[in-house]
């Protein structure tokens, strides 16, 4: 096995390999900038010096030399080495700055040349906290300028697209977000413009950085120059939360994180999995945080004289027990959702099958044309593969209608049914339309009982993607119900540990009136005398569907948590 040396101990590694990424990949650190791991290295930084030497052999012999001491003739690369572009070869040895001075001085003198265009602006950038520059500037920096000339003053608050801020004095010219259009979205929409100390970021003249997936060059710019247009200025990230999910606005299960901060969220950033996204997300599903504040269903909503009005939780669940009561199973409607929970699917299904009812149905949500070669999907729902897997039949608008048509009760789970032109106004008009709903929509605004339920962010739920790999997400944020301090999926906020014993950050009218779905069928089946219902957490259930249906045979949370998501649909076709 060929072998590196790294500030004097020894590694094995396999096949071609940046020594930076390997040195991070030891758990070892060196400061860099230009570097990305899913981009090409063009070292245009220079921060990641490292002094790299190569074991001298005897040309005729093939052995290595030995000095006085037995140990290893080293040969110095003349110049310190840019550790990023830098492929580790046999016997290499290598010092970072934790054991050359050189090293130490180099990348110090380094930063201080980078830093003197730099602002010094950290206190009002939104990159701060969360910045390279900062944080390495800290760590490895000097720790004043010796350059007191005027900073060249470069354009500020430049609006490059629709969604993205250049902020040109804060750009150090790593190219990353160049790089990025060029090799991940390939649009090439942007490019370094003028020389020296004048260059920055821009695209070609007229035109707009209108990217479906721009906002990933603002998490890959190392500085505070490219800041997205929606969330900058919102909050400071130590102010938030940080919560693992999954992407729900297309069928890739993009991971994701949700940032939270007094119940809300606040941005969507896109989480590493190199089996699904990779670093990055469309544009597109980092605005969908809006879905989980805004125009929430809050408290029950009940039809009278054409009107819908609040209702309260008791009253919600006796008129849903009376609906059923009053007709047999054939005049029931069960629609499940590709836009809702394996778990939510399963358990409503399951409620039904409790009154007879053994037929749920659901549509698949395709907008054709949508779909690209990177993350975006003519599927525009992030669960159809988990509603087939649970053996939910398939129907097309017009089988739907007719069932709606027939039906004299109808449960429908999160499903915008008449905006995305599956169901007529008409057609819903006539049964009894029970909407278990996360949001107002055209849909729950003609239903005859909306009941609120818990959203993606505030419940832990699985979600199986185009690829058959099912993946889950984590409360980000409490409920009316639910205490942070109290759920163990939750992450906790930052003043929970340091802060008081109470959560300055959690505003309770941000807080909406909503129930799991789980909590929903426990209550309903109470009402209605049924057995079997005293869920409580999806945890619960998907152990409960790991051993009831073959195709989540071994499916667990802690597995999911432990694999970044299962591929359970073809663990399925091997069985
Ligand atoms: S804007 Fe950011 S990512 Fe782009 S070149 Fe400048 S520093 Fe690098
Ligand atoms: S990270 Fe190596 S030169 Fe920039």
């Amino acid at each position: 096995m060929p072998e590196v040396f790294i500030d004097g101990k020894r590694y094995e590694y396999e096949g071609d390999q940046r020594l930076l990424q390997f040195i991070q990949d030891k758990g070892m650190e060196v400061p860099f900038f230009c570097y990305h791991p899913s981009l090409s290295a063009p070292a245009n930084c220079r921060q990641c010096l490292v002094k790299v030497g190569q074991p001298v052999k005897d040309r005729e012999t093939g052995e290595y030399e030995l000095d006085e001491n037995g140990d290893r003739v080293i040969r110095w690369f003349p110049k310190l080495q840019t550790s990023c572009n830098t492929m580790i070869s046999d016997g290499m040895v290598v010092h970072t700055q934790e054991t050359d001075d050189l090293v130490e001085r180099a990348q110090k003198d380094n930063l201080e040349f980078i830093l003197i265009n730099h602002p010094l602006d950290c206190p009002i950038c939104d990159q701060a906290g969360e910045c390279p520059l900062q944080i390495q500037t800290y760590k490895y920096g000097p720790e004043g300028s010796r350059f007191e000339v005027k900073k060249v003053h470069k354009p500020k608050r430049v609006k490059l697209g629709p969604r993205v801020i250049l902020d040109a004095e804060r750009c150090i010219n790593c190219t990353r977000c160049v790089r990025f259009t060029d090799e991940i979205s390939k649009t090439h929409q942007l490019t370094i413009t003028s020389r020296g100390d004048k260059n920055y970021p821009t695209t070609a003249p007229g035109m707009e950085f209108d990217d479906a997936y721009s906002l990933n060059t603002v998490d890959i710019c190392p500085v505070g120059a490219l800041t997205s247009a929606d969330f900058r200025f919102k909050a400071r990230v130590w102010e938030m939360n940080q919560t693992p999910s999954i992407d729900i606005t297309g069928a890739k299960g993009t991971n994701i994180d949700l940032w939270t901060r007094d119940n809300l969220v606040l941005r969507v950033t896109p989480r590493y999995n190199e089996a699904v996204n990779d670093h990055w997300m469309p544009d597109e599903g980092r605005e969908a945080y809006r879905l989980f504040n805004e125009n929430r269903v809050s408290r029950p909503h009940q039809k009278l004289d054409n009107e819908q009005i609040k209702s309260s939780w008791n009253n919600a669940f006796a008129t849903v027990a009376e609906q059923l009561e009053n007709v047999n199973k054939d005049d029931i409607l069960l629609i499940g959702s590709p836009h809702a929970s394996v778990e939510e699917n399963y358990i409503l299904s399951k409620f039904s099958s409790l009154l007879g009812y053994n037929n749920p149905v659901f549509t698949s949500h395709i907008e054709e044309g949508k779909g690209d070669d990177l993350l975006l999907t003519d599927d525009v729902a992030p669960n159809a593969n988990g509603c087939r897997l649970l053996g939910f039949n398939e129907v097309n608008s017009a089988e739907l209608g007719k069932s709606v048509s027939k039906a004299k009760v109808v449960l429908l789970l999160n499903d915008n049914l008449i905006d995305r032109g599956v169901l007529s106004k008409e057609q819903i008009a006539n049964p009894f339309v029970v909407c278990f709903a996360t949001n107002h929509t055209e849909t729950t605004k003609l239903a005859d009982l909306v009941i609120p339920i818990t959203c993606i962010a505030e419940h832990a739920a699985s979600y199986v993607n185009i690829d058959g790999r099912i993946q889950r997400s984590f409360p980000a944020k409490e409920t009316k119900y639910t205490n942070r301090r109290l759920d163990f999926e939750m992450n906790e906020g930052r003043l929970d540990r340091y802060g008081t014993n109470f959560d300055n950050w959690v505003t309770e009218e941000n807080k909406v009136d909503c129930l799991p779905l789980w909590i929903v069928a426990n209550k309903l089946s109470e009402e209605m005398g049924l057995d079997d219902f005293s869920y409580s957490s999806g945890r619960e259930i998907m152990e409960e569907i790991s051993s009831n249906l073959a195709p989540f045979d071994g499916v667990n949370y802690a597995r999911m948590d432990e694999e970044s998501g299962i591929l359970v649909q073809k663990e399925q076709q091997t069985v």
